[in-house]
């Protein structure tokens, strides 16, 4: 199946682009969904009742069923669009970036309740792709979803055609880990350029047509490192209808068009830096970049682009060569071309030292006060670092024997435990007063076979100081729900 990395393109492969995280080598991946197959569980993921229906934005009404999965802090907050908000830092980094492409149409309010068809099926993701799993995307019933990634609209967007380029930028959901990059709601941008063989002039052809329109993109001297070919028969394959010399093209107005704007983003990045005094990049250390290989289900060949910066390279986007599949669904079979997806708050966090991704949710002033489109983007400095304070939760899993031995009927057994219900349940308790959630200890008793897991909660507000009273609270309500929803044991 074509979808399924190869396993050199998985190694190579990484990350995804959408959240802020140094790339460590052999680290394991935050997104490992795009990448990996595994079997969808159809298992409810945090047991608890369900209402019939959901109201999204006064009028949206959806029928839920028992894939329903999606908590009402996470329905409450969809209203918030942060990447429309004036002055918000989210919005200023779109801005920036959508400056970068002129001529570009730009789609800023699709709406976030998607199919299961527009989020993966239209993008050729296997039936049994890891992404499906109700462990790791937010449902409302078994076909309507809270859409992933940005990547949801591109078929709808192809098929109305309105443009030759477009861009999108909109919230997109997941369920995730609870750590300082990553939210369950953040904010990407899509983008996509596409050439009509049809409407060619008789004497052009699409690569000539592709060609000219690669020399009016800005000239950078920025250091690329590209060492791979542009496509490998193998690890990144041409699709059967692209000529090499196509792709050739296409891939070069890609690559520089996206090289254009990590420039803009550096260039702002570096001065921000020099104007909070801190130590500018040397001249001698220009701005590094490399393109390497990649895998999507709806590119082909694919790529991602790291920057190095702060002393390690950090992932800033994934693109490709759109699946001619998409274009051929979307009614648009005779046009071609490339797609690239980012997240917006890792390039807001490096654009402004944000060192928290729950401070974009902030509405305090000392927060927002800070950013200003008017203005060049300027160091974000922390108002205050207030105390933070973690306990640990210590639990054994539910043993199958145990499970049969017959504890609340509602309760998951082993198989069906992951580390998202937990993050979940965090959330769900803590709100925006939980700064991390993290395994760290796990063992399996040598006579039982059972297993036990022990997660670090780090409790911190950005906005006061958390009394003792409260942090044991929280904690006391997070460990009661993990027994009431998961069926753990505590230690
Ligand atoms: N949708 C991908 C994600 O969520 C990002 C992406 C990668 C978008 C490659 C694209 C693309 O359009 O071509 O991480």
């Amino acid at each position: 199946m074509m979808w399924i990395a190869p396993a050199a393109a998985v190694a190579s492969c990484r990350l995804s682009c959408t959240s802020l995280r140094i790339i460590s080598r052999g680290s394991p991946t935050p997104w490992p969904w795009l990448f990996s197959v595994r079997c969808v569980r159809r298992v409810s993921s945090i047991p608890g009742t369900t209402p019939k229906e959901v109201t999204i934005e006064k009028d949206k009404v959806y029928k839920t069923d028992e894939w329903m999965n999606t908590p009402s802090t996470i329905l409450s907050a969809i209203p918030r669009r942060l990447h429309l908000q004036q002055d918000h830092p989210i919005a200023i980094t779109r801005q920036l970036i959508e400056s970068r492409f002129p001529n570009y149409k730009c789609h800023n309010t699709l709406f976030p309740v998607v199919t299961v068809e527009q989020n993966f099926d239209s993008l050729g993701f296997p039936a049994d792709h890891i992404g499906r799993s109700r462990t790791d995307t937010y449902y409302l019933n078994k076909d309507t979803v809270l859409r992933t990634h940005t990547s949801a609209h591109q078929a709808d967007t192809f098929r109305a055609n309105e443009s030759a380029g477009y861009l999108i930028s909109a919230d997109v959901y997941r369920r995730d880990a609870i750590d300082r990059s990553h939210y369950p709601i953040f904010h990407q941008m899509e983008g996509a350029m596409t050439w009509d063989r049809d409407s060619l002039d008789a004497s052009t052809s699409l690569k000539q047509a592709v060609w000219a329109d690669v020399a009016k993109i800005p000239a950078h001297s920025i250091d690329v490192e590209d060492a791979s070919p542009t496509s490998h028969p193998e690890r990144n394959p041409l699709q059967e209808c692209h000529s090499a010399e196509e792709v050739e093209a296409i891939a070069a107005h890609l690559k520089r068009s996206l090289e254009d704007v990590v420039v803009a983003i550096f260039n702002a990045a570096s001065r921000a830096a020099v104007a909070a005094g801190e130590t500018p990049a040397s001249p001698d250390e220009p701005l590094k970049v490399r393109w390497v290989e990649a895998y999507f289900p709806f590119t082909s060949p694919s790529w991602e682009l790291e920057v190095f910066w702060q002393d390690d390279w950090l992932e800033v986007l994934g693109c490709g060569i759109v699946k001619q599949d998409i274009m051929s669904h979307a009614g648009v079979p005779n046009r071609l071309g490339w797609a690239f997806g980012l997240g917006l708050e890792r390039i807001a966090m490096l654009l402004y030292s944000i060192p928290d991704i729950r401070l974009f949710w902030s509405t305090d002033a000392r927060f927002l006060s800070q950013f200003s489109s008017a203005a060049p983007i300027r160091r974000f400095v922390p108002f205050s670092k207030y105390p933070t304070c973690f306990k640990d939760v210590s639990f054994w899993l539910r043993s199958s024997s145990s499970a049969a031995g017959g504890l609340s009927r509602n309760a998951l057994s082993p198989v069906d435990f992951h580390e998202n219900d937990v993050m979940e349940i965090a959330r769900d308790v803590c709100g925006d007063l939980v700064e991390d959630v993290r395994l760290v200890d796990e063992f399996v008793h040598p006579k039982t076979g059972r297993k036990s897991l022990c997660y670090r909660t780090n409790y911190r507000s950005l906005e006061r100081t958390l009394t003792n009273d409260e942090t044991n609270q929280l904690h006391e309500r997070f460990r009661q729900q993990l027994v009431e929803k998961l069926g753990v044991e505590l230690r």
